[in-house]
């Protein structure tokens, strides 16, 4: 579960990011976070990560209260969570496998169990075949499905994915959709979006945000600013 409780982040200069957000995600939830550009929706995902720590309130992500000063538990949260951005951060001098392979380094597994995991979240977005071929190889859409391996790969229960559709044609972002709605049923996904195609057809819940604020939290919701 992922729980927000009056967290305000502002910046240096004085921008106040998110104000006053309060909001429980329940594990397993699928939830669209839009709003217009410099809303907060990447900020609320970079607190879930702890990139980012609140000025003030509490943020809870499973056993683990993110918002204390000291956080020694940093690589077990990142066990749990995956990031899908939307320029892919595919590392372009490394092969799809070892790309994948990668995001396992903080895993304490053996080499074998590492390319077995590599494999299955492989096959889960349907690039078996491709696991020795570089970035500059790849479509825009297949950099996509590799992010999303990538995010997935040990069994990781969150997902956070930042706009993971916004340099993607229409057909691929609905291909890269149909990969979401296959892991929907076993992880907690939290969407920042623009896309209102998406966001109307899928009807799942829908945070919006307007400058910093929560104004809205609809289930089965509609694309609203
Ligand atoms: N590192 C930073 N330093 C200063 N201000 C920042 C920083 N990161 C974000 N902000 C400010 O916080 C606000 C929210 O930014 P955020 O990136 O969360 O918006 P967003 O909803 O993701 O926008 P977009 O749709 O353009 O990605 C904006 O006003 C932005 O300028
Ligand atoms: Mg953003």
């Amino acid at each position: 579960m992922i729980t927000f409780d009056k967290v305000i982040k502002k910046f240096p200069l004085g921008n106040i990011a998110l104000e006053d957000i309060s909001f429980t995600i329940e594990d397993k939830e699928f939830v669209f976070i839009v709003g217009p550009s410099g809303a907060g929706k990447t900020t609320i995902l970079k607190l879930i990560s702890r990139e980012l720590t609140p000025n003030s309130g509490t943020i809870i992500v499973d056993e683990f209260d993110l918002s204390q000063k000291k956080f020694p538990q940093l690589e077990k949260l990142r066990r749990k969570i995956g990031i899908i951005f939307q320029d892919f951060k595919i590392l372009i001098d490394k092969n799809v496998f070892e790309n994948i392979a990668l995001a396992l380094e903080i895993f304490p597994l053996t080499k074998k169990k590492i390319k077995e995991e590599v494999k299955k979240s492989l096959s889960l977005v349907g690039l078996t075949n491709k696991e020795q071929l570089f970035p500059l190889q790849l479509s825009a859409g297949e950099l996509q499905r590799v992010a999303i391996a990538r995010a997935i790969v040990g069994n990781r229960k969150i997902i956070l994915a930042d706009e993971p559709t916004g340099n993607l044609d229409p057909k691929t972002s609905w291909e890269i959709m149909k990969i979401f709605k296959k892991i929907e049923s076993e992880k907690t996904i939290i969407f920042a979006t623009h896309n209102i195609d998406i966001v109307n057809s899928l009807k799942k819940r829908v945070i919006v945000l307007k400058k910093g604020k929560l104004v809205k939290d609809l289930r089965k919701g509609k694309y609203e600013i």
